[in-house]
């Protein structure tokens, strides 16, 4: 599915992380969630939800899942609500990835969705994220400001990251099916002027600390330590000698040239589950083939993140790959890894194929017992609360 009127070559080539862009009716029926359901998501425990509101000059922030009757009590003006995550909730939502395309898979954080009145904002921020903001039903005007960083003041004393200062260097009004782009660390805000439906589709980069730590705490060990040289043993006992600095740098550079576990750490970082604290409904997997033989549908579960890296690429192994499946990774071939990852819907008779293969009968039944893929049957029976 491609954007309307939309030059994904340009795009990439000009605006991608440099300048935000507005796409015109990139969308022609942007009516993918109702407010109606998008407030009942906010009801469910499950799902991460915010209401943002400014009460007497003072921002606040209240946290879902809320009561069914919040909504009937708030006022009709100047308050957000917004929902993380809702692709993972609406199939409908889900299908707006296939846009984007032309972007990686594992570079995508989520959607969220934001419903606000006539007024409403979460006032000027920036994110960390690279964001499409497509506009739903409503209109919403955006002014765009600086390129921000960890440098830029934020007000004292709000649960938000609000700027101190904002000039507005672009200002555009969406309508329904407008796309606005806007690189991360721009400085940014939307206020509704009818109420209106905002999809955001963001983009997220590991930061150097997230490199840093995440490799520190999840691949490295404690039994690696520093020894000293007999140079560094000479100097005097207050200073901490060149040789010292250099063999901390050389510890740091191992770790540093150490591709096979930076890409561990990668394809473990990009899967990770977002929510951590709930658990994957699951099929049971002793007939796994049986039931794909006889016509069923095994899908990936739609909070499930995949990605693969080819062998290849780290040992000159042109079958193998390793998958990764929500932080988890799994020695595999690539045949099976490359299918799972990249395809939205997982075709049966495929599947039969690539099930010939052992390794890949396993390796298919290991991602069945941990709910990264069910089948479409149970899925759906979980959902009307039938199963487990
Ligand atoms: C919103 O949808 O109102 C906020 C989205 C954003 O600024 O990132
Ligand atoms: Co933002």
């Amino acid at each position: 599915m491609i954007l309307n009127g939309f030059n994904e070559k340009d795009f990439l080539e000009n605006y991608w992380q440099k300048k935000p862009l507005v796409i015109r009716q990139g969308f022609d029926e942007p009516n993918w969630i109702s407010p109606d359901e998008l407030a009942g998501l906010a009801c469910e425990e499950e799902v991460e939800s915010r209401i943002v509101m400014q009460e007497t000059g003072a921002w606040n922030v209240e946290h879902g899942p809320f009561p069914e009757d919040r909504f009937s009590t708030l006022p009709k003006t100047n308050w957000s609500l917004l929902v993380q995550g809702v692709d993972q909730w609406s199939p409908e939502v889900a299908d707006i990835l296939k846009s984007f395309d032309f972007l990686p898979a594992w570079r995508l954080d989520d959607i969220m969705v934001s419903y606000a009145p006539v007024g409403g904002t979460v006032s000027q921020h920036y994110d960390f994220f690279d964001v499409f903001l497509i506009q739903g039903e409503g209109s919403r005007t955006w002014k765009i400001g600086d390129v921000c960083g960890s440098h830029s003041e934020c007000l004292p004393d709000t649960p938000l990251r609000i700027l101190k200062d904002f000039e507005s260097r672009m200002e555009v009004t969406l309508q329904p099916g407008d796309i606005l782009y806007i690189p991360a660390k721009y400085a940014h805000y939307g206020v509704s002027v009818e109420d209106s439906l905002t999809y955001s589709v963001g983009f997220r980069a590991p930061s150097i600390c997230d490199v840093v730590d995440g490799v520190g705490v999840e691949c490295l060990l404690e039994d690696d330590r520093f020894q000293d040289s007999a140079q560094s043993l000479q100097a005097q006992r207050g200073e901490i000698p060149k040789s010292a600095i250099s063999h901390v740098k050389d510890m740091l550079l191992k770790v540093m040239d150490d591709e096979q576990l930076i890409s561990s750490w990668l394809g473990q970082y990009v899967t990770d589950k977002k929510y951590p604290e709930f658990d994957l409904p699951t099929s049971a997997a002793d007939n796994c083939l049986e039931r794909l033989k006889a016509g069923e549908s095994l899908m990936k579960h739609p909070s499930s993140r995949f990605a693969y890296i080819k062998q290849a690429e780290l040992a000159g192994n042109e079958s193998e790959a390793f998958l990764f499946a929500d932080g988890e990774k799994y020695p595999a071939k690539l045949a099976l890894a490359s299918y799972i990852s990249n395809q939205y819907e997982l075709d049966s008779n495929e599947l039969v194929l690539l099930l010939t293969d052992v390794q890949n009968q396993e390796l298919v039944t290991e991602l069945v017992v941990a709910g990264n893929l069910i089948f479409e049957d149970d899925f759906f029976a979980d959902e009307l609360g039938e199963a487990n």
